[in-house]
């Protein structure tokens, strides 16, 4: 199984993922200001990785704290969540996490620092738990939405290695492969950061699920050609009104399979659904470094002085999305009124 995060007693500890696909290294943050780095860089990314991320960062330097009143407690782990909010704007789950983070403290506030610490711990445990459990309970839902048999694309990656394990689309395909659906899947190489061809790729070979990958400028003919019988993506934040920020470049494939008459199906836990966002255009969007885009390998692509855009995501109109596939069940237009109920429903998953 891939750990892509576990706590130890020596720190947080993450495959590096700007390694892979031709290096398996692993780091081990000693203190929160360095899982704030690794989220910032990505060698940890993926929206509910980055939420686990944060958790067990917070956690880290509450733990490692030198303060000796609870005040002084609830100072520095504000400032450390402050931190930590700085670190990726787009992906809600970092935010929800450094929230219920918050939340645990307040309610443990009465009791000895050890201990508050100690809960602390084991929240951002849980939360690891609890997301594998939401992965594989997206994976039962989802697969029955998957063929028999045939092509499913997906972009970026949204796999065990973007989630505390299983992962959210990935996870879709996972169940449905596990059920005994014959599947190949189609991955986009996802530029600039080149999810796709790195990291999807490399953990379904790992799993012996057969992959092809296609740059992204491949993904219509496919469509077109009919190799491609339905589409799964995961999110970093779900509007209100089911308006989707996922991996630049997944609007445009959301549109082309509109087109092609293809189902584009959205994975992600409840935590990636935003209620108090009513719509795509109030998403944030993170720009990257341009030399994201101008270089490839450290080798330079584009001539000196050119004007670059980077933009790290981009926001699918609910329009085109035939389904949203979450732990609690597969919400379906309208959204606004599906993904309240979801959201409003008890959490029915087991760790
Ligand atoms: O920039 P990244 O690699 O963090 O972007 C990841 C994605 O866009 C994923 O599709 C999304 O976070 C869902 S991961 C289950």
């Amino acid at each position: 199984m891939i750990q892509t995060l576990e706590w130890t007693d020596q720190g947080v500890r993450f495959i590096d993922q700007t390694k892979l696909p031709t290096e398996e290294t692993y780091v081990t943050c000693k203190t929160h200001a360095q899982v704030a780095d690794v989220i910032r860089n990505m060698v940890v990314r993926g929206a509910p990785a980055i939420g686990v991320a944060a958790a067990m960062g917070i956690a880290l330097g509450v733990r490692d704290s030198k303060a000796e009143t609870v005040g002084d407690l609830k100072r520095d782990l504000d400032l450390i969540c402050d931190n930590m909010s700085k670190t990726r704007p787009t992906a809600v789950n970092l935010f929800w996490a450094i929230r219920r983070m918050q939340e645990k403290f307040e309610r443990l506030r009465v009791r000895p620092i050890a201990q508050i610490k100690q809960e602390l711990v084991e929240e951002s445990k849980r939360m690891h738990a609890e997301d594998i459990a939401a992965n594989q309970a997206m994976g039962r839902h989802g697969a029955t939405l998957m063929p028999a048999e045939g092509g499913v694309l997906t972009h970026c990656n949204a796999g065990a290695l973007a989630t505390a394990g299983y992962g959210t689309a990935l996870g879709v395909i996972r169940a449905a492969v596990e059920q005994g659906k014959k599947i190949h899947v189609y991955a986009d190489e996802t530029r600039p950061f080149l999810q796709g061809s790195r990291l999807t790729a490399w953990e379904l070979m790992k799993d012996g699920i057969p992959t092809t990958v296609i740059s992204d400028n491949m993904a219509g003919a496919m469509m077109k050609q009919g190799k491609i019988a339905a589409i799964v993506v995961g999110a970093d934040r779900i509007a209100a009104n089911g308006d989707v920020a996922n991996k630049i470049g997944t609007y445009t494939v959301a549109v082309l399979a509109k087109e092609n008459g293809i189902p584009f199906y959205v994975a992600a836990p409840i935590s990636t659904v935003d209620l108090a966002c009513p719509d795509g255009d109030h998403i944030p969007i993170e720009l990257r470094n341009p030399k994201e885009v101008t270089h490839i390998a450290g080798r330079q692509m584009v001539p000196d002085g050119v004007s670059i855009e980077n933009p790290a995501f981009d926001v699918t109109p609910a329009k085109y999305v035939a389904a949203i596939i979450t732990e609690r069940g597969i919400a379906r237009e309208p959204y606004q009124e599906s993904l309240q109920r979801l959201a409003g429903a008890e959490a029915k998953v087991e760790v």
